[in-house]
């Protein structure tokens, strides 16, 4: 196998130019218009995992810094770099030297800033203080309500958003193509739906998938998400509807022991599907309510199949009173 064949496809597929970028259109070209004044303040990226917050950021320094990008750009983890002092000697090393090229900064990207402590965050601040003049900073996170005001302050803010369904069907479809794998339309909507617009998890799925078979269909994507088809959860529901309790909870027992899933991946599910079983839109409303409850106790530790059997219950309740 050579080299190109082993590489994990989010490396391989990771967008090179502007152009490649789907989705995040607003913040597309607020940040093109940075890019082409060579010139840009800190950035705070928010938004969910998966959607282009690092690929934008290597997309700013290439076309920044062409050839030499490598040289002006470092890449820090909040997460694993043990704490803001292994950051501070870091990016003091880093800043220490001129940028190389035509553009006065050199580019700091530090992901999951959310992992940083309030005390932690008031030292970055006081770091990406001292070295304006010499770099900018790109803090990547999932939340910006995690983030102390005074650093947002200082950066323009930028919200990433799940990618859509047919942002993510041209991913695969580039993908695809170039792998040469068979792909039908139902199993493309299934790896939409289990990416939930998180294009890392689609692409990874799909490159598990291409491990067992070039053709690929929902069923293999659906075993490879360890997500159980909605159809199964939802004939468990809506024996549920039908007053049959014991065939609905051995229907989601057999689903969740065929698909591997753990009873907070079938709440998940029920609660997507309550939207769609044939009950009217108050009792709807109650269900929602009851999967919130089941959720928050599972969550607490409570025992998964007593939480999920009090709430087939409650389906079953719909119809007797
Ligand atoms: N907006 C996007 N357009 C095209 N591909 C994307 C996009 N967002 C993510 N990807 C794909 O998913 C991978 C992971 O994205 P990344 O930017 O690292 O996510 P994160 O937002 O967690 O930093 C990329 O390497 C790329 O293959
Ligand atoms: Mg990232």
């Amino acid at each position: 196998m050579s080299f190109e064949d082993s590489q994990i496809w989010t490396e391989k597929y990771r967008p090179k130019s502007f152009e490649q970028v789907k989705g995040q259109k607003d913040t597309l070209k607020r940040v093109k218009a940075f890019v082409e004044q060579k010139n840009m303040p800190h950035l705070l990226f928010a938004g969910p995992p998966g959607v282009g917050k690092t690929t934008l950021s290597l997309v700013i320094v290439r076309e920044l810094f062409k050839d030499s990008w490598n040289e002006n750009f470092l890449e820090l983890n909040a997460s694993d770099e043990r704490g803001i002092d292994v950051i501070r000697v870091k990016v003091k090393d880093f800043a220490r030297t001129k940028a190389i090229g035509n553009v006065p900064f050199k580019i700091i990207y530090l992901d999951e800033c959310d992992a940083l402590t309030k005390e932690a965050q008031q030292a970055l601040r006081r770091t990406m203080e001292n070295y304006t003049k010499t770099c900018r900073f790109i803090l990547s996170c999932n939340y910006s309500s995690k983030i102390i005001d005074p650093i947002q302050s200082r950066c323009a803010i930028f919200r990433f958003k799940p990618l859509e369904e047919k942002e993510i069907e041209q991913i695969i479809d580039t993908i695809t193509k170039k792998e040469g794998i068979i792909i039908n339309a139902e199993a493309k909507k299934a790896l939409f739906e289990v990416s939930e617009g998180d294009c890392r998890k689609a692409e990874n799925i799909l490159q598990s998938c291409f491990a067992v078979s070039k053709k690929i269909d929902e069923n293999i994507i659906y075993s490879m998400a360890s997500v159980a088809r909605p159809k199964e959860v939802k004939q468990a529901l809506e024996l549920a509807i039908n007053k049959d309790f014991l065939e609905a909870k051995k229907k989601l027992l057999d689903t969740m022991l065929e698909y591997g899933l753990s009873g907070l991946d079938v709440i998940k599910q029920i609660q997507k599907l309550i939207w769609e079983v044939d009950v009217d839109d108050k009792k709807k409303l109650e269900l929602t309510k009851a999967c919130g409850e089941a959720e928050f106790r599972m969550v607490e530790g409570s025992d998964e199949y007593i939480q999920l059997e009090a709430l087939l219950s409650q389906f079953c309740l719909v119809n007797l009173n």
